[in-house]
């Protein structure tokens, strides 16, 4: 079935008042948005590094189209906390929170990341500029593809230019992935400070790993020391 067939059999599923039908972990309505969804374009069309001032990739960030996941989206989320923060944490993807709201990391694993950085001294109003690798949600919260991921990149590297952190915070796999380059477990990844462009980076578990698994709380408390401690050696005066 091509997609356009199967737009017009969900479509009509829908006024027919049939209920859901089970894909994956899709609602009828989030595969309905995945199959009317433009294809994502082919790789290496989307992925041209982006210029332009902050407010310009802000703006081009809320109207992009460049994958699949604009036809799902209730909004695009760019960004949280201070453009002109000490430290950038980037996470996976918008949850269903964070699409209602556009803002990331709103919900309960956004309360444990806030309460995380409070532990070290940090704040998104004030030192902490917040950020996902993905600014659209995946339905379901399914995970980031890679060629989703390929689109979404330019903004994030971007951001991270423009903001211009001393160090970066790395929440989660594809997160971890995208400061290492490496994709493996991330038990074997955190611990150690990486240069990503030249900004020293960790990477820790995500607050939502976490709340499923309390078994990592040493670690990610380890991790929170060693950030911290490299925020005081790279010591830029002010904010946290
Ligand atoms: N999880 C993420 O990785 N990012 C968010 O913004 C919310 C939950």
């Amino acid at each position: 079935m091509d997609r356009e067939t199967l737009a017009r059999y969900l479509s009509q599923r829908k006024e027919l008042g049939e209920g859901d039908i089970v894909f994956s972990r899709l609602s009828g309505d989030e595969a309905l948005a995945l199959a009317r969804a433009r294809p994502a374009a082919p790789a290496g069309e989307t992925s041209a590094p982006l210029s332009g001032d902050y407010e310009e990739v802000r703006r081009t960030a809320l109207a992009c189209e460049r994958c699949r996941l604009a036809g799902g989206r209730t909004q695009v989320v760019f960004s949280d906390g201070n453009p002109r923060g000490r430290l950038v944490v980037i996470g996976e993807a918008p949850g269903m929170h964070e699409d209602r709201t556009g803002l990331p990391f709103v919900g309960r694993a956004g309360k444990l990341l806030d309460l995380l950085l409070a532990s070290v001294g940090l704040s998104r109003k004030d030192s902490v500029y917040i950020c996902n690798v993905l600014k659209c949600r995946p339905p379901g919260n399914r995970n980031p593809m890679p060629d989703e991921i390929e689109a979404c990149t330019p903004y994030l590297e971007r951001q991270i230019e423009l903001v211009a952190p001393e160090v970066i915070l790395a929440v989660g796999g594809f997160a971890a992935q995208f400061i290492t380059g490496r994709q493996v477990a991330l038990g074997k990844l955190r611990g150690e400070i990486y240069d990503y462009r030249g900004v020293p980076a960790l990477v820790t578990y995500h607050p939502a790993a976490l709340l499923r698994n309390r078994g990592w709380t040493q670690a990610v408390w380890d991790d929170l020391q060693l950030l911290r401690n490299t925020m005081d050696r790279t010591g830029r005066s002010g904010g946290g």
